[in-house]
C-alpha cells in the first residue's frame, strides 16, 4: 500500500520556482489547498520530513499582508474550464477565504519528529499572524466565525442548507449559493475577480459578519482552532518565544467560551451555531470534534462515543459517515452528506485516543485501511459498501499512515 501511495505522491507533487507542494488530486484539484496541505505535511512526516516542511513553507507564501491564509493557492497552474474552482472567488494568486486552521498542529508534528527548531523559528511569526488575524477579524466572543461553506472544508454539508434556508437543494442551487455568497464577500473586500492585489491589506472582515447571510460558528473549524492554539503554546514554550504569553492569555478565554457557546446542556452534546447564534439541529460527526480538541470532559466524551458505536447511527460497515444512518439527510453517496472520509476518521481516531478509547480507535484505523486497500485512495467512500467516489488519487487519504 505504501508503494502504491508513493507513486500517487510523485504524481501529485509540483514545483514552482523553489517552492514545492502537493495537489489534492492531479486532475480534479490541481492547486494547493490550505487544510489539504496541512494533512499532506502530517503524512510526509512518515515519508520525507523535508517535504513536510516545504509543503508548509509554500502555504505561507500565499499569506496575505493582513495575516489571512487563503484556502487555495493557484500558483501557475492553468484554469480548468467549467470547473467549480473557477467561480467567483478566483483572483490572480489565491482565493480570498480561509479553511480550517490546522497549520500549527501540523508544524507541531513536524517539530516532534524532526526536532528542527530553526525551521519552526523561521515560520513561527507568520503562523502567529494568521491566528491573530482569526482572532481579530473573525472571532465574536473569542470564537471565530466562518463566512462561506468552503471555509468549513465540508462543501455540501446539509447543515449549510438550513443556513441558506433551502430544503433538499439541487447541486446547481448549491453552486449558485456558493457563488453568490462569495461575490458578496468579494464586493465587501472590494476585490474584483481579475484583480491581482490579493496580497494587499484587505479590510477587516468583522463588520461583514453582521450582514453576511452565512456566518456560522462551526464546531469542526473551532475544534481545530483550539487544538492549534495548544500547538502554538507548546511551540512557543519549547522555543522560548515571546508570543507564549499571547497564547497563555488567550487559551483560557477561548476554552471558557467554547464550552459556554457550543455545549447544549439539554442534548448533552456539542453543536455548531447558526447565524443567529442558535444551536443548529442536525446530528453529525461534529459531535466528536471536541474530543480532538481535548475540550470535552470524560463524561461528555463517553456520551458522544455511545453515538459512535451505535449501529443505527455511526457504526456502519465503513465507519465513520459524516451523518448518522438515522438522519433524514443521510445519503451514502452524496458529497459530504453521509459519506465516509479518511480525514474525518483521522480526527475521530486522534480524539478517541485522547480519552482512552484506544480499542475503538484501532478498529476505525483497521477499517479505514481495508477500505482504501479494497477500493483505492479515493476522495470519499460509501459507508455501506466497498465503493469509492471522486478522484482515486486523493492525497489526504494517505492519512491512513498516521492513524
Ligand atoms: C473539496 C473539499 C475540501 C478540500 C478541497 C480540495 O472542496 O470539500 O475540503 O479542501 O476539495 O481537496
Amino acid at each position: 500500500l505504501k508503494t502504491k501511495y508513493d507513486l500517487l505522491l510523485k504524481k501529485n507533487q509540483r514545483r514552482t520556482g523553489s517552492f514545492f507542494y502537493t495537489v489534492p488530486s492531479s486532475k480534479v484539484y490541481p492547486f494547493q489547498w490550505l487544510w489539504d496541505s496541512c494533512f499532506h505535511s502530517i503524512i510526509y512526516t512518515h515519508f520525507n520530513l523535508d517535504n513536510a516542511k516545504s509543503e508548509i513553507i509554500s502555504l505561507l507564501n500565499g499569506q496575505w499582508k493582513n495575516g489571512m491564509l487563503p484556502h487555495i493557492l493557484f500558483w501557475e497552474q492553468k484554469r480548468l474550464p467549467n470547473s467549480i474552482h473557477n467561480i467567483g472567488f478566483r483572483t490572480k494568486e489565491t482565493s480570498s477565504i480561509t479553511q480550517p486552521p490546522l497549520i500549527a498542529y501540523s508544524v507541531e508534528q513536524i517539530y516532534k519528529k524532526s526536532n528542527d527548531s530553526a525551521f519552526v523559528k523561521k515560520i513561527f511569526n507568520k503562523i502567529h499572524k494568521y491566528y491573530v488575524w482569526l482572532h481579530l477579524n473573525r472571532a465574536v466572543k473569542y470564537i471565530p466565525v466562518i463566512i462561506h461553506p468552503w471555509e468549513s472544508g465540508l462543501d455540501d454539508f446539509p447543515l449549510w442548507d438550513f443556513v441558506y434556508g433551502l430544503k433538499n437543494p439541487s447541486k446547481e442551487q448549491l453552486i449558485k449559493n456558493k457563488k453568490q455568497l462569495l461575490n458578496e464577500y468579494l464586493n465587501y473586500l472590494n476585490i474584483s475577480q481579475k484583480s491581482n492585489n490579493t496580497k494587499t491589506n484587505a479590510k477587516p472582515s468583522k463588520q461583514y459578519l453582521k450582514k453576511s447571510k452565512f456566518a456560522v460558528k462551526s464546531l469542526l473549524f473551532n475544534s481545530i482552532y483550539l487544538r492549534s492554539l495548544y500547538s502554538m503554546l507548546f511551540l512557543a514554550k519549547q522555543l522560548k518565544l515571546r508570543q507564549y504569553s499571547y497564547y497563555s492569555n488567550l487559551i483560557p478565554k477561548v476554552e471558557k467560551q467554547f464550552k459556554l457557546q457550543f455545549f447544549n446542556k439539554k442534548k448533552n452534546i456539542f453543536i455548531s451555531l447558526n447565524k443567529k447564534r442558535q444551536f443548529t439541529d442536525m446530528l453529525s460527526f461534529e459531535i466528536f470534534m471536541p474530543l480532538f480538541a481535548g475540550i470535552a470532559t470524560q463524561n461528555q466524551a463517553d456520551y458522544a462515543v455511545s453515538f459512535l458505536v451505535d449501529k443505527t447511527k455511526f457504526w456502519l460497515k465503513n465507519p465513520v459517515p459524516v451523518l448518522p444512518l438515522c438522519s433524514p439527510y443521510f445519503h451514502p453517496e452524496k458529497y459530504w452528506r453521509g459519506t465516509t472520509w479518511i480525514n474525518i476518521n483521522w480526527f475521530i481516531i486522534k480524539g478517541l485516543q485522547n480519552y482512552g478509547y484506544d480499542a475503538i480507535a484501532k478498529k476505525i484505523k483497521q477499517k479505514s485501511i481495508s477500505l482504501v486497500k479494497k477500493t483505492g485512495f479515493y476522495e470519499y467512500f460509501s459507508p455501506l459498501e466497498y465503493k469509492g467516489f471522486g478522484p482515486n488519487d486523493f492525497t489526504w487519504s494517505g492519512l491512513i499512515f498516521d492513524m
